[in-house]
């Protein structure tokens, strides 16, 4: 029998049936558009990054409430270090800010933070802010939240294949031994689960190097909205038509 649960995703009471039997366990989110959403209003591009921070807040809110197990966020990639320095050191400030002003919240709602991404090359500061949220979270049972930072598909194989090595040089790990949920353990996502469905608003197609490895099955779900107008509403309508997909994994159904 299927749990359907009514949710109500506005303040105009709008209904959206969920099937809370067949959520996805992980949901993994490339939070894009915010330099659009600002041009659009003629504001600088930090003011769109400021604005997906409440976009963010309401993902999350509505995640743990749903009792999604993991969240992944794509907050800074490899690449986009390629950007002018003011943005990068905006964006590095607005990150420091965030978990400054919202790790108690989300402690007290049982979310664990941890990170993926090679986050020894950012600056110090934040560096030891994460430090710090993931230090206090990490007994957590409810929402896990991974956020991307620095963080490269192509870079995280790399570092996994070189962990590999190093491991087997040491003569630690046989590569005999070495099989894909063996691998995976070398991820940064560790022991998540494989993200089910992908989220990318703005209306780009394409992963921009994220997860490349744990995407393999996942399901995408693209939206033209830019990330700062994201909300509850946008994330339920994503998870319905999750729910109406057959997922065949190279099967038959
Ligand atoms: C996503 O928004 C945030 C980061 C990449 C850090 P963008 O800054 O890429 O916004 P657009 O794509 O230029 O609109
Ligand atoms: C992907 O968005 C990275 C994040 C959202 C953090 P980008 O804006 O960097 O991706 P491209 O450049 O459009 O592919
Ligand atoms: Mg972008």
């Amino acid at each position: 029998m299927k749990t359907i649960k009514k949710i109500f995703a506005s303040k105009e009471e709008e209904t959206i049936q969920l099937d809370m039997e067949n959520l996805p366990r992980h949901i993994a989110i490339i939070m894009d558009g915010n330099g659009r959403w600002a041009k659009k209003r003629g504001l600088p591009r930090t003011a769109g990054h400021k604005a997906g921070i409440e976009a963010l807040r309401e993902v999350i809110k509505a995640s743990s409430e749903l009792k999604i197990g993991f969240l992944t966020l794509y907050a800074f990639s490899t690449e986009n270090w390629k950007r002018p320095k003011e943005e990068v050191s905006a964006l590095m400030k607005l990150l420091v800010y965030y978990l400054q002003k919202e790790v108690k919240e989300l402690h007290k709602n049982n979310v664990r933070i941890r990170t993926i991404g090679n986050i020894g090359q950012l600056p110090e500061e934040a560096i030891s802010q994460i430090g710090k949220a993931v230090d206090l979270t990490k007994n957590n049972k409810g929402l896990t939240v991974n956020i991307a930072l620095n963080y490269g598909g192509r870079d995280e194989i790399i570092r996994a294949v070189r962990n590999i090595c190093k491991e087997n040089i040491e003569g630690n790990i046989c590569i005999e031994n070495i099989d894909e949920e063996k691998f995976s353990t070398y991820l940064d996502t560790g022991d998540s689960p494989d993200p089910d469905l992908l989220i990318r608003p703005s209306g780009e197609l394409r992963t921009s190097n994220f997860l490349l490895w744990q995407l393999a099955y996942a399901e995408f779900w693209f939206s033209n909205i830019y990330w700062p107008d994201f909300n509850k509403k946008h994330l339920y309508t994503a998870i319905k038509d999750y729910q109406m997909r057959h997922r065949r994994f190279g099967g038959l159904k």
